[in-house]
């Protein structure tokens, strides 16, 4: 990747525009970790740029949000995000900011926190030096995490579950004052200002951890939890499943009012329906008429110990096989339909033939 950068360090030379990889991947590469997302600043015509580097790696481009950010997908799974340096204002608290360009420096003081906000500019000769207006590596170093200014969580609620990932995934100690104003903006319940689709997207971000169970501590901690929904809970077996939605379902399984919560959160409508679907055959403990949606399988075998083989499975009879055995459609045939799910949850038959001889005796008995 780096190389790629240097490659088109030479084409922003051509368009007189500085370009600077900034906050996670400055932070990742300094710690050593890998990382598949880069951000590019670019102080110039960033979109030019991206359009340029589309062509010189044959990469997709996508311009995916408000701010004019393009984004690019490498064959090899990595992310290449261009943006115009900028400087932001908020209007009011947990609003989407005003942004401007703006240098390099003043890019990096909007951001969340010292870690995040340096920068590396890239030349034809390589990477330059690390700028770190706000001492982000000594932090590193001292596993400390620090905001940039007091405003910070106010201008912006969703840096306090990002204080909760990055405390728990790279092990840090929340500095006093940042803990403090953490504290300040939950008390005054800013978070509960954020709109639902971004409180969505800072719980998946969450799950997406390799292990969301310490940042998911955290937020209870905070007092943060409440604004996911006021039941929310983190299930310690989450954690052994890896796909986040998964993840996702299993919390809604375990809470009360999780149906309510899944709608709330405005997913994706095959996302949302799969987590319903699953959350209702688990409270209403029957097997489903039609195959249930892969998703929602997957939530339902995590979450329930000693379902037997076939709960899951699509009923094994239905109304043809009732008029066989010689009784007339009507309301009957949705009760008897209704309690054959009942039995096959419970696995007091397994195969068709076994699930026919359960009728004839269901029938026998009326
Ligand atoms: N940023 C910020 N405030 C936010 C979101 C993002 O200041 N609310 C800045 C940070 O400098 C961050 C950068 O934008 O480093 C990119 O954001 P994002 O891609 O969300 O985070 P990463 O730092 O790449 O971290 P992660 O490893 O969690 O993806």
């Amino acid at each position: 990747m780096k190389r790629r950068l240097i490659f088109l360090a030479e084409e922003a030379r051509r368009q007189r525009a500085a370009l600077y990889a900034v906050g996670g991947c400055v932070r990742d590469w300094l710690l050593g970790r890998r990382t598949f997302d880069i951000d590019l600043a670019v102080e110039g015509d960033s979109q030019a740029l991206a359009r340029a580097a589309a062509r010189l790696w044959g990469a997709s481009l996508e311009v995916f949000d408000r701010f004019g950010t393009v984004c690019l997908r490498l064959s090899d799974g990595s992310r290449v995000d261009f943006a115009r340096a900028r400087a932001e204002t908020y209007e009011r608290p947990a609003a989407l900011p005003r942004v401007q360009p703006a240098s390099i420096h003043e890019d990096l003081r909007r951001r969340d926190f010292t870690l995040n906000a340096m920068a590396r500019r890239i030349t034809t000769d390589g990477l330059g030096d690390v700028l770190d207006p706000f001492g982000g590596r000594a932090d590193l170093k001292a596993k400390l995490l620090r905001v940039l200014h007091p405003k910070s969580f106010e201008d912006d609620p969703t840096r306090i579950f990002r204080a909760a990932r990055y405390a728990a995934r790279f092990g840090l100690r929340v500095e006093e004052e940042t803990a403090r104003l953490i504290e300040d903006a939950v008390r005054k319940d800013t978070p509960g200002l954020l709109s639902r689709e971004r409180i969505r997207q800072e719980l998946l971000r969450t799950l997406e951890e390799d292990e969301p169970g310490p940042a998911m501590g955290l937020l209870k901690e905070w007092g943060l939890a409440k604004a996911i929904h006021p039941c929310f809970q983190w299930p310690k077996n989450a954690g052994q499943e890896k796909d986040p939605l998964v993840r996702l379902g299993l919390c809604a399984l375990w809470m009360e009012r999780g149906a309510e919560f899944v709608r709330s959160l405005k997913l994706d409508r095959a996302v949302s329906q799969a987590l319903i679907q699953a959350l209702g055959h688990a409270q209403e403990e029957r097997s489903p008429v039609n195959p249930l949606p892969e998703l929602a399988l997957r939530i339902l075998k995590a979450g329930l110990d000693r379902l037997p083989k076939t709960a899951l499975e699509s009923l094994m009879v239905n109304g043809e096989d009732i008029k066989k055995l010689g009784r007339k459609p009507g309301k009957e045939y949705s009760l008897l339909l209704g309690e054959a799910a009942s039995a096959q949850w419970r696995g007091e038959f397994s195969t068709r033939a076994q699930a026919l001889r359960w009728l004839k005796g269901k029938l026998a008995c009326r």
